[in-house]
């Protein structure tokens, strides 16, 4: 069982195998993710919603990041492990050396964050001191109060040539992984196809390299309501460790996302 590294993904990429990831935010859950064969486990700043309890996660800061990734890195020996970057930890390149350091030093093995044209000099910057950079465009939940609201973001076409000449960029600038988030399939399958780095989609159509989802959405108690782009996959397994390995296995056979899971 050999560890997933950003080489395993480009390799799975370049092989057209579909991978899956989930977000985790402490060790028990990490632990069976991991164990099932989950490829990529993300410390989100979703934590600020489904553990904090908050309207979003702009409440998030870069201890609390710290915190869950030293509980979840305590119990993954396979999967890749990001943490995300939670609001205006990195509005300057020189904030997030100091606060990726943080998260790195907490056991993660890359980092994310949400932005394009504007993160390009914090991207290279991070890249060559060591830090490996995941990139996150389309719905950035972090611009919530920018966007007026969770929107899908590339449907006009101004704004969808905007995300791709983003993604390239990102790409050319040291990212080694992409999430797209909320965006039509389209649009999402160009950039998968553009871009050499692996690509991660939530809510963005089937054509991406891997697919990532909140993990209390697939076991269904998130506050609220599930995602239209998300699935129960407990209501139909009723056992944690079966939800993820059929997760996994939709991901990998292409059932999942579905045409219902997809925006147009
Ligand atoms: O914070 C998070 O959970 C995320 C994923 C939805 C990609 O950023
Ligand atoms: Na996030």
């Amino acid at each position: 069982m050999s560890k997933v590294t950003s080489s395993t993904l480009f390799k799975y990429k370049q092989e057209g195998k579909k991978f899956s990831a989930l977000t985790a935010y402490d060790s028990s859950f990490a632990s069976a993710f991991d164990q099932e064969g989950i490829d990529v486990l993300l410390v989100g700043d979703s934590l600020g919603m489904v553990v904090q309890g908050k309207a979003d996660t702009i409440p998030v800061t870069n201890q609390d990041v710290a915190y869950h990734t030293r509980c979840v890195s305590n119990a993954v020996d396979r999967a890749l492990l990001i943490a995300d970057m939670p609001f205006m930890s990195y509005a300057t390149p020189e904030q997030a050396m100091t606060n990726a350091t943080e998260l790195m030093q907490a056991g993660a093995s890359m980092i994310k964050m949400e932005g394009g044209h504007w993160l390009l000099e914090t991207i290279t910057m991070l890249t060559e001191r060591g830090i490996p950079v995941c990139a996150h465009l389309g719905l950035t939940p972090q611009s919530v109060h920018v966007f007026g609201g969770f929107k899908i973001q590339g449907r006009d076409e101004e704004n969808a040539k905007r995300i791709i000449e983003e993604a390239k960029a990102i790409e050319k600038a040291g990212a080694q992984l992409l999430v797209l988030e909320c965006i039509p399939t389209d649009l999402a399958k160009t950039i998968t196809e553009t871009l050499s780095i692996p690509v991660i989609g939530i809510g963005a159509g089937a054509d991406t390299d891997g697919q990532i989802l909140v993990m209390h959405d697939i076991f269904g108690i998130s506050s609220g309501y599930i995602p239209r782009f998300s699935k129960n996959y407990l209501s139909q397994t009723g056992d944690i460790r079966l939800a993820v390995k059929a997760f996994i296995q939709e991901v990998s056979d292409g059932t999942f996302p579905s045409e219902s899971h997809t925006f147009n």
